[in-house]
């Protein structure tokens, strides 16, 4: 099932999530419906949050990389911090460049199953792991951008979606 996409300034998009205790057919159901959103809207990631569910769940499907499912994930940076163009389902309609995202991660998680497993993932699986991870702690990519280009991609999307109401 498709879900409506959460959006900025929601608050809830800015709460932390909730470890995930149980791995039944709930949470079977809420990542197919993840999956289906997230192609859905075109993304790459999308986290459990931006559904509007507060539990430690994120999706990916970067390039060729397989389908990843990221229960209560955690990961630890390996290597440089990269430039990269970033957008977020949850600020549609702009995008802007962080310089902080590391270019290489471990990434320790579980799947749906509740078994636990462990990747490596660079460039921009790497990012997209550390943004689905910021958005379970209730942060955006835009917090990750210098003051002068927050205020400058929020002003942006502000006056879009005003010309959009
Ligand atoms: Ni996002």
């Amino acid at each position: 099932m498709i879900h409506p996409i959460v959006t900025h300034p929601d608050p809830r998009l800015r709460e932390a999530s909730r470890d995930v205790a149980r791995f039944d057919d709930e949470l079977a159901r809420l990542v197919d419906d993840m999956f289906e959103t997230m192609h859905h809207a075109d993304g790459i990631g999308l986290a459990a949050v931006q559904i509007g569910v507060m539990w430690r769940v994120a999706v990916m499907q970067v390039e060729d990389n397989p389908q990843r499912v990221l229960v209560n994930p955690s990961y630890e940076s390996l290597g440089e911090p990269m430039s990269l163009e970033e957008g977020c389902l949850s600020v549609p309609g702009v995008r802007d460049q962080t310089k902080t995202r590391s270019d290489r991660v471990r990434v320790w998680a579980l799947d749906q199953t509740g078994a636990p497993y462990e990747f490596e993932a660079e460039d921009l699986e790497a990012a997209c792991v550390q943004h689905e991870c910021d958005h379970l702690d209730g942060h955006l990519y835009v917090d990750r951008l210098s003051t002068l280009r927050r205020r400058r991609v929020l002003k942006r999307y502000e006056q879009q979606r005003e010309t959009e109401a």
